[in-house]
């Protein structure tokens, strides 16, 4: 290379580099308690750093500093600030041992319109490790309703992620399928309530795992702005009686869905993302669903707040019009000493769908739920909720006596 191509090559690759150094340059080695609640308290409670060992937590901070917007100074900042604090606890880990962890939660439903019942909901197993500079994996297992005959025990992800470099991965497996926010949100701390929004139920169809190939990570703009992307292929939804019965592991047809979320994160506190996926749901190919969705969650001191809105539209066969759907919900939460947490959330669902040939049955949903709801901590990983929602119809829909009492003891290991 002559020294002009260098020399004009230089102020190049300085402006390169500085750019991801400038990033988080804000902060200082010293507040990593500070830095670790700001990067990783934002969906759900900082874990105690004495939960797991150091390589534990290599294993994790590789996983999650993605989703936390993670500099590689940030990375190293914070195992430093986790491995002091790790030290003071007795566990050894191997290198690579995978981390297990997982939830359970038990409920109790009352209502006029159905029988009332104990629930012993979900008991979810998860292992996630490092095998390699460049590969991790997560499986996790789960059992619903107690497992047996009608819910045999199913892998609810099970996915390898292979760094293509820094901030950018490759996803390939059965994954909670990227669109909107709440499907990764729905375990017993992540979501505040007792019960999920109907419209995340329905259309963003939480607990949706599919099995493809998803590229993600995250761009800086800056020290104070991040984006974290997700361009994907994978099954789809296929031909069931209505979306939610729709989620499959092997495709109906040739056609592969094709979807991408985006969501721009402000000072750790603010996120805002849109998503957007299309993709053949009948055996032969040739009808298409797709679905797009904008979601919302900000922080502010206590506060926790988060929105969603789903759309989906199915084209059918002819004469039957197309199929739509669409809902959001809106929730804001506080809480109390990290004892108490009063929620409170209120949510729609308008889901229309004729397509009563191949195999669909009509669907029609028109609900407007209030859930009020009030949880208690004993601590960070063991919560109590009690919530009453209360449930209207709308125009299309003759009320019924359906408002719901719910009750929840949850744990996270
Ligand atoms: C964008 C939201 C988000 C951010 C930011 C985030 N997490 Fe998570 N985290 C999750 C979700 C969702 C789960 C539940 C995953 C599951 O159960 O499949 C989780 C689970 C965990 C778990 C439980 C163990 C496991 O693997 O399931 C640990 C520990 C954890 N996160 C640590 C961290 C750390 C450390 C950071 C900061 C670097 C962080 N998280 C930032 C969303 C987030």
């Amino acid at each position: 290379m002559t020294r002009l191509k260098q020399k004009t090559l230089f102020p190049f690759l300085f402006v390169l580099a500085l750019g991801p150094l400038s990033s988080f340059a804000q902060y200082e080695a010293d507040q990593g308690e500070r830095f670790y609640q700001l990067k990783c308290g934002r969906c759900h409670v900082a874990y105690l750093p004495q939960k797991y060992t150091i390589e534990e937590w290599k294993t994790i901070v590789r996983e999650m500093g993605q989703l936390a917007g993670l500099d590689k100074k940030g990375e190293e900042d914070l195992l430093g600030y986790l491995e002091r604090e790790a030290a003071r606890s007795e566990k050894r880990g191997l290198p690579t041992s995978p981390v297990l962890a997982g939830y359970l939660y038990t409920e109790y439903f009352s209502s006029k319109n159905s029988v009332d019942t104990f629930d012993m909901h979900y008991l979810n197993i998860n292992l996630s490790g490092r095998l390699h500079e460049r590969v991790s994996y997560r499986a996790e297992f789960e059992l619903e309703h107690g497992g047996g005959k009608a819910e045999p025990p199913f892998v609810e992800q099970a996915y390898i992620d292979v760094r293509l470099v820094r901030n950018m991965a490759v996803r390939i497996g059965a994954m909670l399928t990227p669109f909107n926010r709440f499907d990764e949100f729905h375990g017993p701390l992540e979501n505040f309530l007792v019960n999920r929004p109907q419209m995340a139920r329905e259309i963003g169809v939480s607990a949706w795992k599919d099995v493809g190939i998803d590229i993600h990570g995250s761009l800086f703009f800056g020290n104070k702005f991040y984006v974290n992307y997700d361009v994907y292929a994978i099954n789809g939804l296929g031909a069931g009686t209505r979306l939610r019965e729709s989620r499959q592991y092997l495709d109906n047809n040739d056609a592969k869905s094709l979807g991408f979320r985006l969501s721009g994160v402000l000072a750790d506190r603010w996120e805002a993302g849109f998503s957007y996926q299309r993709g053949a749901w009948n055996g032969a190919g040739d009808y298409d669903l797709t679905m797009t969705g904008v979601h919302f969650l900000g922080k502010v001191g206590e506060l926790s707040l988060f929105a969603e809105y789903s759309r989906a539209l199915s084209e059918n066969p002819a004469p039957t019009g197309r199929g739509k759907a669409s809902g959001y919900f809106v929730q804001a939460s506080y809480i109390i000493n990290r004892k108490f947490r009063p929620t409170i959330q209120y949510g729609t669902l308008d889901y229309l769908d004729n397509g009563a040939l191949l195999g669909r049955k009509p669907t029609d949903f028109d609900t407007k739920a209030l859930a009020l709801g009030m949880n208690f901590y004993l601590t960070q990983m063991i919560v109590f909720k009690a919530e009453y929602d209360i449930i209207g119809e709308g125009a299309r829909k003759t009320k019924i006596a359906n408002d719901l009492f719910a009750l929840q003891a949850a744990v996270r290991f």
